[in-house]
C-alpha cells in the first residue's frame, strides 16, 4: 500500500508520497514516506569514526526536543504515548523520533556502541520490530548484528544478497513515523552504498562525511566526495574526528595526527565544515565498553555475581514491557526473525528461521507491541551525555538539524 497524504507522517522527507516515488519499491515507499530526514554517514576510509558519529548523531538528535517544524507534521507529541499520533501539527516541543540503520553488513558495530549487543529483532504482523534503546521508543535501531547468532560470526555475502538485505531493512522494518533516519555505512563506496542510494533515490537523502586529519584519510575522502557528486547526493558537511588529544591535566592539545586537514579540505572543496571532535578516551569507554560497564554497574548496585547482573540487565524495565519482550536475548538469538525471503548470511542461516518459525518461538507481536528498553542502554546514554564529546557534538548536531531542514525544504520546493 502506498502511503497517501492522509496517512500519518505521509507528507515527509520533503516529498508527497503519492506523486514523487514513481518507480520506487512500494514496500519502501510505505515505510519511508513516514521518515522526515534521511542522513547517511560516509567516509572514504575505515576506522575514522563513521559508526561513532552515527551513534552520537542519533543520540544527540533524539535527546533534543524539537517542534513540528523539524518533525513529522502528524507525529506523536512528547506528552502522549509513543505509539499514538496527533492529527494536527504542533509547535509544542516534543521528543523527536530517530532511527539508526547500520548497513555495514560485514562489520556491524552499532549494536555494541549503543550497548545493545545480544538484543534481537522481533517479528510483528507488520514486519520486523527494530530494537529500541529505551522504553520511550525515541531511538529505534536496526543492524545485521541483531540477526547473527554470535557477534563474532562472520558475514560472507555477495552483492545481490547485500542488496536484498538492504531492501529488507528499508521495506520490512516497522520504523513508524521518524523525524530522522541516520544510516551508518561501511568505508569507501561499496555495494552497500550503491544499493542504498538506488533505493533512496526518491526520498531526498543527504549525507555527512567523516575524516580524520591524516593525509591518507583526506585523500580517501576525495574519492567519497567524487561519489557523492556523481550520485547527486547532497553533502550537509564534513566532520574532522579524532582531531587532537586534550590532556585532562594540563589541557594542552596534542595534534596526534595533525590538525586542520578536514577544514582545509572542506574549504577547498566548498563543503560546509561541521566541526572537530577531539580524541576522547571517555567516548571510547562509552562506545566500546558499553555492555561491560553497564554490567559492572548493575553488579555493584546489586552486590550480586556476574550472572545475576546479566540477568537484571536483560530484563525489561517494567511489567508493561515484559508482555512485549517475552523472549530473553539469549534464547531469541537462536531464533532471529526473518521474513521468508530474508537473505541471511551463511553463518546466520541456522539462526534465522522463516517468519512463522520465528513467530512461534518468540511469540508474535501485535502492532502495538513495545520492545523493552534496558538498564544497559539507559546507562550507555547517560554515560554518553557525561562524556567530554557530548557538548561538542551537540553543536554539530544543531548544524546538521538546520542543514537537513534546509535541504528538505529546498527539495520540497523543487518538486
Ligand atoms: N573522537 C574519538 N575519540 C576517541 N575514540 C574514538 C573517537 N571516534 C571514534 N573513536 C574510536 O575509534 C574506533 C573506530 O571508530 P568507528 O568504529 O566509529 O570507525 P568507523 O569509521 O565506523 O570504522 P569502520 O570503517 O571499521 O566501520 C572505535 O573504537 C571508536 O570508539
Ligand atoms: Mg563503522
Amino acid at each position: 500500500m502506498a502511503a497517501s497524504p492522509s496517512t500519518p507522517g505521509a507528507a515527509t522527507a520533503g516529498v508527497s508520497a503519492s506523486a514523487s516515488h514513481l518507480g520506487a519499491d512500494p514496500s519502501i515507499v510505505r515505510r519511508l514516506s513516514q521518515v522526515r530526514n534521511i542522513i547517511l554517514v560516509l567516509s572514504g576510509k575505515g576506522g575514522v569514526g563513521k559508526s561513532s558519529v552515527s551513534a552520537q548523531l542519533a543520540l544527540s538528535l533524539s535527546s533534543t526536543p524539537i517542534t513540528d517544524d523539524d518533525g513529522p507534521t502528524t507525529g506523536p507529541s512528547s506528552s502522549s504515548s509513543p505509539s499514538s499520533s496527533s492529527p494536527t501539527p504542533s509547535s509544542t516541543p516534543r521528543t523527536p523520533r530517530v532511527g539508526i540503520l547500520d548497513i555495514d553488513l560485514t562489520g556491524p558495530s552499532i549494536p555494541r556502541m549503543l550497548g545493545l549487543d545480544g538484543q534481537t529483532v522481533k517479528q510483528s504482523s507488520d514486519g520486523w520490530v527494530p530494537v529500541y534503546t529505551d522504553a520511550s521508543q525515541s531511538l529505534a535501531v536496526m543492524s545485521v548484528g541483531f540477526l547473527l547468532r554470535s557477534k563474532n560470526d562472520s558475514v560472507v555475502w555477495r552483492g545481490p544478497k547485500k542488496n536484498a538485505m538492504i531492501k529488507q531493512f528499508l521495506g520490512d522494518v516497522r520504523w513508524g513515523p521518524l523525524d530522522y533516519l541516520v544510516i551508518d555505512t561501511p568505508p569507501g563506496t561499496s555495494d552497500e552504498h550503491i544499493s542504498i542510494l538506488e533505493y533512496l533515490r526518491t526520498f531526498q537523502p543527504s549525507a555527512v562525511m567523516v575524516t580524520t586529519p591524516q593525509a591518507v584519510s583526506l585523500a580517501d575522502n576525495l574519492r567519497s566526495l567524487d561519489f557523492t557528486r556523481k550520485t547527486n547526493l547532497p553533502l550537509l558537511g564534513l566532520i574532522e574526528n579524532m582531531s587532537g588529544y586534550v590532556c585532562p591535566h594540563c589541557e594542552e592539545c596534542t595534534n596526534v595526527w595533525g590538525k586542520g586537514g578536514g577544514e582545509a579540505l572542506a574549504q577547498r572543496e566548498r563543503i560546509h565544515f561541521l566541526g572537530r571532535i577531539p580524541i576522547d578516551p571517555g567516548l571510547v569507554r562509552v562506545l566500546d565498553d558499553a555492555k561491560e560497564e553497564a554490567q559492572a554497574k548493575v553488579q555493584t548496585q546489586n552486590g550480586s555475581d556476574a550472572s545475576a547482573a546479566a540477568e537484571i540487565i536483560n530484563q525489561p524495565l517494567d511489567a508493561h514491557e515484559t508482555a512485549a519482550t517475552s523472549s530473553a536475548p539469549a534464547s531469541a538469538a537462536a531464533a532471529a526473525p526473518a521474513p521468508a525471503s530474508a537473505p541471511v548470511p551463511a553463518s546466520a542461516a541456522a539462526a534465522a528461521p522463516s517468519a512463522s518459525a520465528a513467530a512461534s518461538s518468540t511469540g508474535q507481536h501485535d502492532d502495538s507491541a513495545t520492545p523493552a528498553g534496558t538498564i544497559l542502554s539507559r546507562t550507555t546514554i547517560q554515560r554518553y551525555r557525561d562524556s567530554q564529546t557530548f557538548p561538542i557534538f551537540q553543536k554539530i548536531t544543531d548544524q546538521i538539524r538546520d542543514l537537513a531542514r534546509q535541504h528538505r525544504n529546498s527539495s520540497a520546493a523543487g518538486q
